[in-house]
């Protein structure tokens, strides 16, 4: 079907010329003086276009009075300028002819307004609010922003694995995959016997694509992967899921003070991306989701970061007076209370603190010369704390391999890995963005939960 997106028929104001629009109905009202408003939408932009349909039309009787929220139609008619207050056009119908109905008595999204709880039951539905397409639309300029980012700057796109036999981040919270009958395994000398599974070894699904992209920087020099990750950490928070998407970069001759740069200069496109792009969204989400967000994304864009040693961050925690939960103690990670406080109390900004120490961190991150603190760096942001992670990488055979037997890895299954540093090894360094916990911070949504599709967390896998 040819037909206009209502997003165009705003931004380009035909007046005067006859289009074809299709979407769904938001709400239809009818007026005594014999005609009918109807507001549509079709996930072209948040503004429903305004129809009116005069009860000459053939079916006016027959269907339109009967036409409620959720049903399709697709509609003909000539654009206005519209003598309502409210908006400046609207499309007279010639014709409108209904594709779908939606019964009244068992829609689900009959008022104006939901909760999320109750939304996230009709995951299926939930795109049909203004909430929710909004989210998606600045979801997806976020996405395509991120590539012309890196492919600006020459990086090469790399897809790297989804099924893997290794574990990056060396936590264990992997989900296995497997082609066996679970309820009939093959079992040799009292263990499950993987030789028989679908790639004759255990497999699971990626944590990150960091090993595979390191392997791609050390022979294109700078590359990054954007993609879906998998974690089966069982954590019940407004910032986690079980399946969210990634972006890593990862830059050959290239140190941590580089990878920050980057990092920093990275997140500020990006929001002065969707400041240009996405201004209709973000307004809604500035006046019904997080009042003041717009002008915090703009501080954000041309403001700095503040930049701590982990070390340093722990004595600032220790001086702040602050009764914490969790106690604050060099050698203990960071919890996102502190980091709230990091970024909300101590400085007001967004904190990049670097150099944690080696035992709370994964095998893969340089070991500093003190030889207990390794060139990790984490990017913290106000309500969603840590958005991204990066370090520079280990790049000295020997130290590396020590590493991966000090965090109880076996070493045959990194051997490619390793190998990386017998070759041409050279210093690099990338870091990890997680992407829906960015989604979240720059719609203000509360949880992360509703700012991707069909969100997986425990329990939970219903749609
Ligand atoms: O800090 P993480 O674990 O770093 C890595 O995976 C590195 N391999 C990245 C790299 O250097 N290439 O994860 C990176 C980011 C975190 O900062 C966080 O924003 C997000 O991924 N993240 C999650 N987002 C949603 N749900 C979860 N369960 C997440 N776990 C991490
Ligand atoms: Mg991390």
């Amino acid at each position: 079907m040819k037909r206009e997106y209502i997003s165009h028929i705003f931004s380009s104001k035909p007046f005067g010329k006859r289009v074809t629009i299709a979407g769904w109905v938001r709400t239809r009202r009818d007026s005594k003086a014999g005609f009918s408003f109807i507001e549509l939408n079709d996930g072209s932009c948040l503004k429903n276009i305004q129809i009116i349909v005069d009860r000459g039309l053939s079916n006016y009787e027959t269907e339109i009075l009967k036409l409620s929220p959720g049903a399709s139609i697709v509609v003909r008619g000539e654009v206005v300028k519209s003598p309502g207050k409210g908006q400046e056009l609207e499309l007279r119908a010639d014709e409108v002819k209904i594709l779908g109905w939606s019964d009244p008595s068992k829609y689900p999204l009959q008022k104006k307004r939901h909760s999320f709880e109750f939304l996230r039951t009709i995951a299926h539905l939930r795109p049909r609010t203004n909430t929710f397409g909004a989210v998606a639309r600045v979801r997806n300029r976020l996405s395509i922003a991120i590539h012309s980012f890196f492919q600006k700057r020459g990086f090469i796109y790399i897809h790297t694995p989804i099924l893997t036999g290794s574990d990056c981040e060396g936590a264990g919270q992997l989900f296995r995959v497997t082609s066996f009958d679970l309820d009939n395994l093959p079992v040799k000398d009292k263990k499950v016997d993987y030789s028989k599974d679908f790639f004759g070894v255990p497999a699971n699904l990626t944590v990150s694509g960091q090993l595979e992209a390191e392997v791609y920087a050390l022979a294109m020099g700078n590359v990054y992967t954007f993609g879906p990750t998998f974690r089966a950490e069982n954590s019940n928070t407004a910032r986690h899921l079980a399946e969210f998407w990634m972006v890593e970069p990862e830059m050959a001759f290239c140190e941590l003070d580089e990878d920050v740069s980057i990092a920093t200069e990275f997140l500020k496109y990006l929001i002065e991306d969707v400041l240009t792009n996405c201004m209709d969204d973000l307004s809604f989400f500035n006046k019904f989701i997080k009042p003041g967000l717009i002008n915090e994304l703009e501080e954000i864009a041309k403001g700095h970061f503040k930049i701590v040693s982990y070390t340093e961050a722990v004595e600032i925690l220790s001086r702040s007076g602050e009764q914490f939960q969790f106690p604050v103690k060099w050698g203990n990670d960071l919890q996102s209370e502190h980091e709230r406080y990091l970024c909300e109390r101590a400085f007001n900004c967004p904190v990049v603190v670097y150099d944690y120490p080696r035992e709370i961190k994964p095998f893969y991150m340089k070991l500093n010369s003190d030889g207990k603190t390794v060139r990790a760096m984490d990017i913290l942001f106000k309500g969603v704390g840590e958005v991204i992670g990066g370090s520079e990488r280990e790049d000295d055979y020997d130290v590396l391999l020590e590493r991966i037997k000090e965090t109880g890895l076996n070493p045959d299954n990194y051997w490619w890995y390793l190998d990386l540093r017998r070759f041409g090894s050279a210093p690099h360094s990338g870091f990890g963005l997680g992407f829906d916990r960015f989604v979240q911070f720059v719609t203000g949504m509360n949880n992360i939960r509703d700012v991707i599709p069909f969100p997986r967390t425990p329990g939970n896998i219903n749609f």
